[in-house]
């Protein structure tokens, strides 16, 4: 498999391995051995999940001769200013169709997006059919332009992750131990996908894939890991491994949906902090992590589970959702 995978074209942006962290203070509090695998330190733009999706995806973009990328996500995404990262490193043009929710201040990722000079188009419209209409006026302009999918939720993008699962792997039997569970936050559920799929398909069976859902609800969280793995391992040229019983997503910790943010969230981002010195959003890390929380509380992992946490990313949120946030902490006394 990891043969396979090595032939997909690819362009570097940034260092592998991230750090597998332990979490000491964390672990002792939730009853579990819980580690950080640190895909928030990655160095581009300020980091995320999003930069090995992209190391797959402007391969196959520059690989082809495409000289643009279009890519659309929520006001707040940290994907789309990823995309707009990458495309300055790999010499692209970027647009950004972005849609709510979100405020339109010029903070947090969106002033990252116009300090990366990308060009941000913003729609309250499907838009899937906005990128295409887009695509169509650089066509006709000469331009070449190639569409990532939200999230970089498609099968090339999904093979960052699959990458990943090899390398977690490889740093785990480093340290001479095994895990239980690798627990993520399910977005566009493409990096749920790549790993699930990378760890079957390295044969590694005994480590469950909790997706915790920002958003979706859980049979059509469960719907798009299944889809991604099924397109993946047929780009790979492998029969998916995936059995339908490994697909574990929990849509508990939604907490009102998308982009909504709550004490719980606050409270966990609060924990993780002030135990670890570990930031996460609002939006994605924070409700998986309160998920974990929650999960660990509640037995879900039996006593002393190593138990690794996927940290995508996501920091700049904070700062675009930082009144939000303040009164949570001001207002409450946990
Ligand atoms: C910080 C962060 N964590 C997690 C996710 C979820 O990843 P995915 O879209 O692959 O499910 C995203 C993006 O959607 C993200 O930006």
């Amino acid at each position: 498999m990891l043969a396979r995978l090595s032939s997909f074209p690819k362009y570097a942006l940034g260092t592998f391995p991230t750090p597998l962290e332990q979490a000491p203070r964390l672990s002792e509090e939730l009853g579990i051995e819980l580690m950080f695998k640190r895909d928030d330190a990655v160095e581009l733009a300020l980091g995320g999940n999003k930069v090995r999706k992209l190391e797959y995806l402007i391969g196959d973009a520059l690989s082809k001769g495409y000289d643009t990328v279009i890519t659309t996500g929520a006001t707040h995404s940290n994907h789309a200013r990823l995309t707009a990262a990458a495309a300055v490193k790999a010499g692209l043009r970027a647009y950004l169709v972005l849609t709510p929710p979100g405020s339109r201040e010029l903070k947090g990722n969106l002033l990252l997006d116009k300090l990366l000079g990308a060009e941000v188009v913003f729609t309250e419209s499907d838009p899937v059919k906005e990128m295409e209409i887009l695509a169509e006026e650089l066509r006709e302009k000469g331009l070449k332009p190639y569409v990532i999918p939200a999230g970089g939720a498609s099968p090339v993008g999904v093979l960052g992750y699959v990458e990943a699962a090899a390398e977690l792997m490889e740093q785990v039997r480093a340290l001479g131990k095994g895990i239980n569970y690798v627990v993520l936050a399910d977005g566009t559920c493409a990096m749920h996908a790549g790993l699930l799929l990378g760890l079957r398909a390295l044969g590694v069976e005994e480590v469950g894939v909790v997706g915790i859902s920002v958003g979706k609800a859980r049979g059509a969280a469960k719907d798009v890991v299944r889809r991604l793995t099924n397109e993946a391992a047929e780009l790979l040229g492998i029969e998916n491994p995936v059995r339908e019983g490994d697909i574990v997503v929990v849509d508990d910790y939604v907490f009102g949906g998308y982009g909504n943010i709550t004490k719980e969230v606050v409270e966990a981002m609060r924990l993780a902090a002030t135990k670890e010195a570990i930031i996460l959003d609002p939006v994605y890390t924070g409700k998986a992590f309160a998920g974990l929380i929650d999960l660990a509380r509640n037995g879900y992992f039996p006593r002393g589970s190593v138990v690794v946490f996927i940290h995508s990313g996501g920091s700049p949120i904070v700062f675009q959702y930082d009144e939000q946030i303040a009164s949570f902490l001001q207002s409450t006394t946990f």
